[in-house]
C-alpha cells in the first residue's frame, strides 16, 4: 500500500485546487488537513490569493498563521467552503470525526460551510461507522452522570488520557472526552441526535448528511466522491 503519508498529503494538495481567490476556508484539525493548509498557504503566496481562513481549532489557527493565511471567526464570516478531515466514512458519506477532540468547533464549521469537503486516506473507508470510538464532548461537571446514561443506552464510555499530560485530555473548549464505542451503528443520524440530547453533551462526533465532496487518496489514485443529496453552491 502506498505510504498513509503520502495519501494525505496527495488529498490535501487535491482540496487546494478546489479554492478560489476571495473565498472563506473553513481550516479543518488533525494530520490530513494539516497538508491542506500548508498548501493552501503556499498557493496564497504564490499567486497573492485574496483568502481568509476560519480555523476549527488551535492546531489549525497556529498552522495557518505560521503559513501567512490570515483568519477571522465564524461571527465575522460566512463561509464560503470547508476543508476537514475525518476518523471514519461511510457508503453514505456520514463521518465519525474529533480523533484529534476538535469535533465541536468542526462540525460548527463545516456545517456552516456552504460546501463541505472531506479529505481522506483510503483506511478511512468503512461499510459501516463504529469501529472508532464516538469522541463525545461533556462539560467535567457531568462525567458521572453521562457515563451512566451512555452506558444505559448501550454505549461504552471512556474518559481519554491526556499523553505527555497527567490526567484527561483537556478541549480547546476547557472540557472532556469519552470515547464511546456502540456495538453498532444502525442509524448515525439518529445516534447523532440522541448522543445531543444527553443533559452535560457538548457535541458528539458523528457528522451525518453534511459532506458535499469526499476526496479519498488511493494506492496509486485519488477517489473523489459527490454526495448527491446536498445542493452545491458555486
Ligand atoms: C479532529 O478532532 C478530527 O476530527 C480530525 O479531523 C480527524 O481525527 C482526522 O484526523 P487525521 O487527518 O489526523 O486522521
Amino acid at each position: 500500500m502506498i505510504d498513509k503519508e503520502l495519501q494525505k498529503e496527495n488529498v490535501g494538495i487535491k482540496a487546494t485546487k478546489l479554492i478560489k481567490d476571495g473565498q472563506v476556508v473553513g481550516l479543518g484539525t488533525g494530520s490530513t488537513t494539516q497538508y491542506f493548509i500548508k498548501h493552501l498557504g503556499k498557493r496564497i503566496q504564490e499567486e497573492e490569493l485574496d483568502i481568509i481562513g476560519i480555523p476549527t481549532s488551535y492546531q489549525s489557527l497556529i498552522t495557518a498563521k505560521d503559513v501567512g493565511i490570515k483568519t477571522g471567526t465564524l461571527d465575522e464570516y460566512d463561509i464560503d467552503i470547508a476543508v476537514d478531515g475525518a476518523d471514519e466514512i461511510d457508503s453514505n458519506m456520514d463521518l465519525i470525526k474529533g480523533g484529534g477532540a476538535a469535533h465541536t468547533l468542526e462540525k460548527l464549521i463545516d456545517s456552516a460551510a456552504k460546501e463541505f469537503i472531506v479529505i481522506i486516506d483510503e483506511s478511512k473507508s468503512v461499510e459501516k461507522l463504529g469501529r472508532f470510538p464516538v469522541p463525545i464532548e461533556i462539560i467535567p461537571e457531568a462525567l458521572r452522570i453521562v457515563k451512566k446514561t451512555l452506558t444505559d443506552i448501550n454505549g461504552f464510555p471512556e474518559l481519554r488520557m491526556g499523553i505527555n499530560k497527567d490526567g484527561p485530555v483537556i478541549t480547546d473548549n476547557g472540557n472532556f472526552i469519552l470515547d464511546t464505542k456502540f456495538e453498532e451503528i444502525n442509524n448515525p443520524k439518529e445516534l447523532e441526535s440522541i448522543l445531543n440530547s444527553i443533559p452535560g453533551v457538548l457535541e458528539n462526533g458523528i457528522f451525518a448528511g453534511i459532506v458535499d465532496q469526499a476526496i479519498i487518496g488511493q494506492e496509486n489514485d485519488i477517489k473523489t466522491k459527490y454526495n448527491e443529496n446536498r445542493e452545491i453552491y458555486s
